[in-house]
């Protein structure tokens, strides 16, 4: 599928509406750096990859990508995120890579078949409206052999308000059985710290061959 239509604003699991959408933005545009370090770390990237950010927001983790030399497009359906998300690229040192953004939803990536090698999704899955979607649709855009990180920060389940911005363990688990369900191979959870925050991670690759005994 390669769609470019305008998608509108976040109407997921947790849609702010405009003026959240805006304090959103600002809020994920400071302080995100080791957070992107550290999903660049877990993913392995080099300089060879090219890299999708799923709910990229104002685009820490895809300008990370691009200094380690990827070729780094991030995805988004709030206007506002990647207009800062833009402005913020246009005057960072991006190293050798390069950076591209456009908007979209996980549900309906506007991105070629096979056409990344990693796929990234940080504090973004919670607010998906249709997860499944989202997963299926990165199966399609992933290249055969290519990785999937998901992190979100941990949390408890059935919090509230800013307690449910995140993944329990047991939703995490959830995912990772859906992902194995579509064909990714290797699909799991696991815990890591970045600086006081405990994220959980859900990894994932698309096979090679489509045969789950050929991973
Ligand atoms: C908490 S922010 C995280 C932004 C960035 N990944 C970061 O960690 O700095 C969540 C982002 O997910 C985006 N988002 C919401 N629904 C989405 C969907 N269905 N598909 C992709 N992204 C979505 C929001 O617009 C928002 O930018």
């Amino acid at each position: 599928m390669s769609r470019t239509q305008s998608p509108g604003a976040t109407h997921g699991a947790h849609a702010p509406g405009k003026v959240g959408e805006v304090m959103m933005a600002v809020a994920m545009s400071v302080g995100r750096g080791a957070a992107a370090r550290a999903l660049a770390e877990i993913a392995g990237l080099t300089a060879e990859d090219r890299l999708v950010d799923v709910g990229c927001g104002p685009g820490a983790a895809v300008r990370e990508a691009a200094r380690r030399g990827a070729a780094a497009t991030g995805i988004d359906p709030s206007a506002v995120s990647l207009a800062l998300a833009r402005r913020i690229a246009a005057r960072a040192n991006q190293g050798s890579g390069s950076v591209l953004f456009r908007q979209g939803r996980a549900e309906a990536l506007p991105l070629p078949d096979a056409s990344a090698t990693v796929v990234w999704s940080l504090s973004s899955v919670h607010h998906w409206q249709n997860p499944a979607a989202g997963f299926a649709e990165i199966y399609r855009v992933l290249a055969p052999g290519g990785r999937l990180v998901i992190a979100e920060r941990l949390v408890r389940p059935g919090g509230r308000g800013p307690a449910a911005h995140g993944l329990s363990r047991d939703r995490a688990d959830e995912f990772a059985r859906e992902l194995a369900a579509i064909g990714f191979a290797g699909a799991g959870t696991r815990l890591t710290r970045v600086r006081r925050s405990t994220m959980i991670l859900i990894e994932a690759r698309r096979p090679v061959s489509p045969d789950p005994d050929q991973p």
